[in-house]
């Protein structure tokens, strides 16, 4: 009986081993990459979160008043710091207003009473748009849209704010 013996050409020896190193680059390259198409989609990206504005709800008063702060925004793989900033006040109801001072029109920052043709509005300076006090646009100016409102909640005495939506949808 005779054994025979399986041999490795040379041919096969270097088929085999290109074929093994190739495998690895090709994981090796393909892992990352998956990595990082998948990644973001589990993460949370922060939106939907309410931020500490450092104001105290006994602070906020008829008169609307500038606050700003600063958030940390993650989209996709960069992180970054936004300033983030507010018109707050409370209305004839005693409820608390938190408009986002970016102008409708082309998004220029309004202020109160910025104009003194004009007390007791918002004003912004860039075409001269002005907003009514409930944030509402003054018709015949150039902005076509009320202020964004800040979604809000009230913690331990705290105000804190969320995102900006449309009026009538925070
Ligand atoms: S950007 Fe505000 S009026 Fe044009």
């Amino acid at each position: 009986m005779s054994e025979k013996k399986q041999q490795v050409s040379r041919r096969q020896f270097l088929n085999y081993t290109l074929t093994g190193v190739g495998g690895f680059m090709a994981a090796g390259m393909l892992v990352p990459m998956l990595r990082m198409a998948v990644d973001p989609v589990l993460k949370d990206t922060g939106a939907g979160d309410f931020a500490n504005v450092s104001l105290a709800i006994e602070d906020i008063t008829t008169e609307p008043q500038r606050i700003d702060w600063k958030i940390n925004q993650v989209d996709g793989w960069y992180e970054s710091e936004v300033n983030k900033s507010a018109w707050v006040f409370k209305d004839e109801n005693d409820e608390i207003q938190a408009f986002s001072p970016v102008c409708k029109h082309l998004g220029c920052v309004v202020s109160w009473e910025g104009s003194e043709q004009h007390p007791n509005e918002f004003f912004c300076p860039c075409h001269d748009g002005r907003y009514y006090k409930d944030g509402t646009n003054v018709p015949g100016t150039p902005p076509l849209a009320p202020l964004d409102v800040y979604e809000q909640e009230v913690r331990d005495g705290m105000l804190f704010l969320g995102d900006a939506r449309p009026k009538g949808e925070a």
